[in-house]
């Protein structure tokens, strides 16, 4: 993808112009980071294996009418999407206690919780996405209630979703980050959902022995994590083949 013009580097992807207006290739890159980038290693094929899960997931999505920034994948590492304005957000959902919730509350790992909590944070790497009510959202113009609305509506349905699909091949999903963000159509605008839904921004359990098989591996330093993510890839029925 070299030729085309570069519109974005972040810490796991690169996004470049597309061959259509309103369209970009977002380019899966095989650099893990945590901690605000504290941790950085590159692990030779995760890029490969997020970007098949995150097709997998988006096109789920898409077939049942949540809308997504996805298109179709073009090769092993990129992806076609919509051009949208992201919203500054990083919206979690948490259905079983962990990580910062765990940290910041003293709720035991592990704990089902009451219901499924959402959560906001604000994308802003010098200050480390600071979690945001909405009061500060709204007062800051980040987005309007609406918005938060809908992008409160579209987590649901994917938390939802993404449960049932995971649990069906033995794999709970304890909380996972989904990005959103405008798309401009027809003189309209909506929220749709963007980013990348993958390992790396979700917590995935195994149902039966509890190991983690998400991004985890690679904060808390357990190792296999490209092992984790190859079985939940097979666990979905996706077959990675070189093309
Ligand atoms: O660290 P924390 O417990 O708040 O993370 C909640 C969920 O959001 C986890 O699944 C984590 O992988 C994801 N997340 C993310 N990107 C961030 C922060 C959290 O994908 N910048």
């Amino acid at each position: 993808m070299s030729r085309r013009r570069r519109i974005y580097e972040g810490k796991g992807k690169t996004l470049y112009e597309g061959p259509e207006p309103g369209t970009l290739i977002q380019h899966f890159k095989d650099d893990a980071t945590a901690f605000n980038a504290k941790k950085h290693q590159i692990i030779e094929g995760k890029g490969v294996l997020n970007n098949r899960i995150s097709e997998y997931v988006f096109q789920h999505l898409n077939d049942i009418g949540v809308p997504t920034h996805f298109i179709k994948r073009l090769n092993m590492r990129e992806q076609l999407i919509r051009e949208v304005e992201i919203v500054p957000l990083e919206v979690v959902v948490r259905n079983v206690a962990a990580g910062s919730l765990s940290q910041r509350l003293g709720i035991e790992e592990g704990t089902q919780l009451p219901r499924s909590i959402i959560e906001f944070y604000y994308k802003n790497d010098q200050l480390g996405d600071p979690m945001v009510s909405e009061e500060h959202i709204t007062a800051f113009g980040w987005a309007t209630p609406q918005e938060i609305d809908d992008m409160m509506a579209l987590a649901i349905r994917v938390n939802d979703f993404l449960t049932g699909l995971f649990l069906g091949v033995g794999i709970r999903l304890v909380d996972f980050k989904m990005e959103c963000g405008r798309l401009f159509e027809n003189d309209m605008m909506r929220i749709i959902v963007a980013d990348e839904i993958s390992p790396d921004s979700c917590r995935l359990w195994d149902i039966k022995s509890n190991e983690k098989m998400d991004k985890d591996r690679f904060r808390r330093d357990l190792g296999g994590l490209l092992e984790a993510y190859t079985e939940v890839a097979k666990r979905l029925g996706i077959l990675i083949e070189n093309d």
